[in-house]
């Protein structure tokens, strides 16, 4: 594997301020070197992402489906013990939830290694119940939910002109981004998706979550059958995009669908999406996937469409086990290594574009960003239509910060770094490390065919809000790409 190790940012003055730095560390007798290092990367990562003015791109045009929902977002463990909820002594995995007895084995599976997820909710009195506890609770707070509103929300505010597909009430399309034109139907209920929030170090029972997260439940009338397919279709041609992106389809998971339903729906999709303008790039963003079947539906109806995927460190390992055809993984590790996350990241790439040119049909993929805790990793293929891969890699990272932090400001007393002072580009042995620099935080490097940027999180350690992140992060890295 060649590697040319290329700047994030070339200004020889950090060199000189790099050497100061290192006098200033062996000086200081407290965490002040911290603060100087954390102060000189967060200013590099600002002026990566400088670097690209949306003045320099005019106006892209983005179309977003599908679906949306109001979020109402609580303190996990408080709406629990609201609800009488007894910890469980038995952290289980299940695919949806029937009764209150696996919601909390659900929940203490994932809380404790703090990874995120999404259930459907199969019981309509127990999701009724814990809305209404919800509603009750001190400290509440209801926002717009759903992938595609939030990534339309993020890409409105980045100054794209947008269509989102979606089916609202007249409240939510009222408080949408003039930027942004629904496509969809108007309905009088909107679906509500209940958002169980949880701090790093958070205990319930015996339980203590080892980082920030959250832990979704939903129980959606509307949006698992993308009832606004055929308006936002309508409207799709007239709009000519430059990107479209697919988002929200993990709200058909384990949905009790008649037969043959979902498979009719996800055909029609196929067929929106086959017939993009070549000059429309197609992203779609992962979620929290159990059901296998859908899995391998969206392996056939929708990857062979998409030039690009956005994903976090669980769907990584999610998806590509389904193509190992193991059984899926419903849990990985929620703070993996650079290595690894990279080595998954080839496979990925490597497998979507193998089965590609067997199909003989579709689009390649060009574009794979994947973001976890401690840092974002997007990878390029060399010569493809995407731009700026080094400024998006930053992006993406303040954009973690700035969304969990809930303040476009970045307060380095609230910022950690988790990554280490270097990372390994594989775990194969010998393989190249790769300092990390505060002065030049993303790292690019060219591999055969395609370039991978890697850029250090400012982990925010006062959680506003984690729910959203993944797609606030996404539309934050592709605005800077199309
Ligand atoms: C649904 O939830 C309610 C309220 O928690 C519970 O009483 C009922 O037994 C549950 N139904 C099933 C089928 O588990
Ligand atoms: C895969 O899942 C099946 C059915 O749940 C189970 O019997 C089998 O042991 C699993 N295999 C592995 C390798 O985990
Ligand atoms: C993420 O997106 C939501 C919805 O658009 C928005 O309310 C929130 O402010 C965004 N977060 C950041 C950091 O911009």
């Amino acid at each position: 594997m060649a590697i040319e190790l290329r700047s994030g940012v070339k200004y020889g003055s950090f060199l000189s301020l790099a050497v100061v730095l290192v006098a200033y560390w062996f000086r200081s007798p407290d965490g002040s070197v911290l603060d100087e290092r954390l102060d000189v990367l967060l200013s590099s990562l600002l002026r990566a992402e400088r670097k690209v003015g949306m003045s320099d791109v005019s106006r892209p045009r983005v179309a977003i489906g599908f679906g949306g929902c109001v979020d109402i977002i609580v303190d996990g463990v408080t709406l629990l013990n609201k609800i009488g909820l007894k910890a469980t002594d038995q952290p289980l995995h299940h695919d949806y939830i029937e009764n209150a007895e696996q919601l909390a084995q659900s929940f203490a599976y994932f809380f404790s290694p703090g990874a995120a997820s999404e259930r459907f909710v199969m019981n309509d009195t127990l999701f009724s119940e814990l809305v209404e506890a919800s509603r009750e609770l001190p400290g509440n707070r209801w926002s717009i939910g759903g992938n595609a509103p939030v990534m339309a929300s993020r890409m409105a505010l980045e100054g794209c002109d947008v269509l989102l597909g979606g089916s609202f009430s007249i409240d939510f399309t009222d408080i949408l981004s003039q930027r942004i034109t629904v496509a969809g139907n108007t309905v009088d209920e909107p679906d509500i998706h209940l958002i169980l929030e949880y701090p790093t170090g958070a205990t319930w029972g015996p339980y203590t979550s080892r980082r920030a997260n959250r832990y979704i439940v939903h129980s959606d009338d509307h949006n698992p059958y993308l009832d606004s397919m055929e308006q936002f279709q309508e409207k799709l041609n007239g709009f000519n995009p430059d990107l479209l992106v697919v988002g929200g389809l993990q709200m058909m998971d384990n949905f009790p669908f008649k037969k043959g339903e979902r498979e009719a729906l996800l055909g029609r999709l196929a067929q929106m999406l086959s017939s993009a303008s070549p000059q429309t790039a197609v992203h779609f963003e992962m979620a929290s996937f159990v059901d296998e079947s859908l899995l391998s539906d969206l392996l056939e109806f929708v990857l062979p469409h998409a030039d690009s995927l956005g994903m976090n460190e669980q769907e990584l390992p999610n998806l590509l086990s389904l193509f190992r055809g193991s059984n899926l993984t419903v849990l990985s590790d929620p703070n993996p290594r650079v290595a690894t996350v990279l080595d998954q990241i080839r496979e990925l790439y490597r497998l979507v574009n193998q089965r590609h040119r067997e199909a003989g049909t579709g689009r390649p993929l060009t574009r794979l960003h994947v973001h976890t805790l401690a840092f974002q990793a997007i990878i390029v293929k060399r010569g493809s239509q995407w731009k700026n891969t080094m400024s998006a890699t930053a992006k993406a990272s303040l954009t973690a910060n700035r969304h969990v932090c809930g303040s476009p400001d970045i307060d380095l007393s609230k910022a950690r770094l988790i990554m280490d002072e270097s990372f390994s580009i594989s775990r194969r042995e010998g393989s190249q490390r790769i300092p990390l620099q505060e002065s030049r935080p993303v790292s690019c490097w060219d591999e055969d065919g395609y370039e991978i940027c890697v850029a250090p999180v400012l982990v925010c350690t006062e959680v506003y809000q984690t729910a959203g992140g993944g797609d606030n992060i996404s539309a934050a890295g592709l605005v800077l790409q199309i």
